[in-house]
């Protein structure tokens, strides 16, 4: 189908749009999870203990990120996510791997940002926690390099609170 254009191009519409063509809302219809999704699958990782700390961290469903991961990413690629909360991406890394046997590798930095629960006190640590669970579910062996390592930053800062409000105003 031939649409006039301003600039007098020709152009059309697919009928079908190869992978290569994203939607521009990524929605149901793409086969992602929702919040609600990714708030059990944390939920069922961790436990019913958990339940309200899943819920107020508004985790994205791994389905999200399997997607991202699968459409911009070669199967040797390294992912990087810098702000990453429960650790969600390296989920999605660590199942894709084992799916289709092979061997991206990924970087989670998070910041030691306080949950209020004595038991597990920052968000790394739920992040830890997620990817040991999706490490034992899946049968890797933690002990071999291909599993994956932690590194504590020295120094490294607690991040601010979200909800604290700023007095200070240019
Ligand atoms: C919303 S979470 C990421 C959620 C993650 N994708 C998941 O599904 O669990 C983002 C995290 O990035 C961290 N973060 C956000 N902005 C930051 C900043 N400016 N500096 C350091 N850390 C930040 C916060 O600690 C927060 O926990």
């Amino acid at each position: 189908m031939h649409i006039a254009t301003r600039r007098l191009i020709p152009a059309y519409a697919k009928a079908r749009y190869g992978r290569e063509a994203l939607p521009n809302l990524i929605d149901a219809k793409v086969g992602v999870g929702s919040n609600e999704t990714a708030t059990a699958e944390l939920r069922g990782l961790l436990g019913d203990d958990f339940a309200d700390l899943a819920r107020r961290m508004r985790p994205k469903p791994v389905s999200l990120l399997t997607y991202l991961i699968e459409t911009v990413c070669g199967p040797d690629d390294w992912v990087l996510d810098f702000f990453a909360g429960s650790g969600v991406t390296g989920q999605a890394v660590l199942e894709g791997n084992a799916r289709a046997g092979i061997r991206r590798r990924f970087i989670l930095v998070q910041s030691p940002q306080p949950t209020g629960r004595a038991d597990c006190p920052t968000i790394a640590e739920i992040a830890r926690r997620r990817l040991a669970a999706v490490v034992a579910r899946l049968g890797v062996d933690a002990s071999e390099a291909g599993a994956y390592g932690l590194v504590k930053l020295e120094g490294a800062a607690e991040a601010p609170n979200r909800r604290t409000k700023s007095t200070s105003r240019r």
